[in-house]
């Protein structure tokens, strides 16, 4: 049987289910399907807001008397660990079953459990014909303390957009350069330094670039922030994420948008681009394709919806 190391599951408010999507696909190649997903590539949960969880599967089998030897076999000895049943789609297990199991597993390993304060968290889940049994690790939401930055921003992307657009900028590689080339006050920034990603920024307002900076040392984070119209930066960066100024037709006119877009297919092969409108047009004069689209409505908002487009140099073009 072929089986994958890590086991994720996935959550996300129905606004954000073709984000949660196209996220997964950059970071794993491959989509969730029923908010779960499995894969040898391993991730930190607390770098994507839709990542709930990841186990990391000690052992598995289609017998679950099998299982429970194959665990005794581990010979685990571990003071304080903790023991989660996770119900996966499609799993039939009665709850007073389900807490037998966690019995079951309890007593195949040797130490004393401790619920509240656990230092192992283990988990067992039944998908596809399968049992799994192994670590559990959660995504533990620390990067919900940015919500507590010294400046915010009206016109701020909010922070599962702004991991989202980091995770597909860089996919799965932390070394690759990115540019925040929009910075505002620095919303991206702060979602790509907690996760360890390299990332500079810029923005064309002195005020902004200020914030941004203050926003990131409150955090003790070191990137840094050029105030500067885009089309005066000459680095090079692998990726590019663009969080234009909206609405296209009144704070930024479609001349200003597309100096943004231009001027940032001079420094880069890869963008990712925030609209709040139609710029299809646009990025195809700029001499990039569209290789992927996903749109983020707002709950309550019926006329409001960020489009997310992920675009990439064209071969043939001369630009
Ligand atoms: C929608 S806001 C970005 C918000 C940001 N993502 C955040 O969360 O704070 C767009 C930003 O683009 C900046 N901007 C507009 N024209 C620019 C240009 N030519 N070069 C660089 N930044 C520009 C604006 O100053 C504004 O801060």
């Amino acid at each position: 049987m072929q089986i994958n190391k890590y086991i994720y599951s996935f959550n996300c408010d129905i606004t954000e289910r073709e984000l949660c999507k196209l996220e997964s696909k950059y970071i794993f190649n491959k989509e969730e399907q029923n908010k779960l997903l499995f894969s040898d590539i391993k991730v930190e949960p607390s770098g994507s807001a839709f990542i709930k969880s990841r186990l990391d599967v000690i052992s598995f089998s289609e017998h679950y008397s099998t299982l429970i030897s194959d665990i005794k076999n581990e010979n685990i000895r571990v003071e304080g660990f903790k023991i989660e049943y996770l119900v996966f789609d499609g799993d039939r297990t009665e709850y007073s079953d389900r807490l037998r199991k966690l019995r079951d597993i309890g007593f195949s390993i040797e130490g004393d459990t401790d619920y509240y304060y656990p230092t192992i968290t283990y988990a067992l889940c039944y998908y596809e014909g399968v049992w799994y049994f192994g670590v559990l690790i959660k995504n533990d939401i620390a990067w919900h303390r940015h919500r507590q930055k010294p400046c915010s921003f009206s016109n701020s992307i909010g922070a599962n957009i702004a991991k989202a657009l980091v995770n597909i900028a860089a996919e799965a590689n932390k070394e690759k350069k990115l540019l925040d080339a929009c910075c505002g006050v620095g919303t991206i920034m702060l979602e790509a330094c907690f996760a360890g990603n390299n990332i500079e920024g810029c923005d064309i307002n002195e005020k902004t670039c200020h914030n941004a900076r203050k926003n990131l040392s409150h955090f003790n984070y070191t990137a840094h922030v050029y105030h500067s119209d885009i089309k005066d930066i000459s680095r090079r960066y692998e990726a590019a994420i663009i969080d234009l100024p909206y609405n296209l037709f009144t704070s930024a006119t479609d001349s200003d948008i597309s100096h943004i877009i231009e001027s940032a297919a001079e420094i880069t092969d890869r963008l990712i681009i925030v609209s709040t409108s139609d710029i299809k047009g646009l990025i195809h004069k700029t001499g990039f394709k569209i290789s992927d689209y996903c749109s983020v409505s707002k709950r309550g908002k019926v006329n409001f919806a960020r489009k997310i487009w992920v675009c990439e140099k064209n071969e043939c073009s001369e630009n």
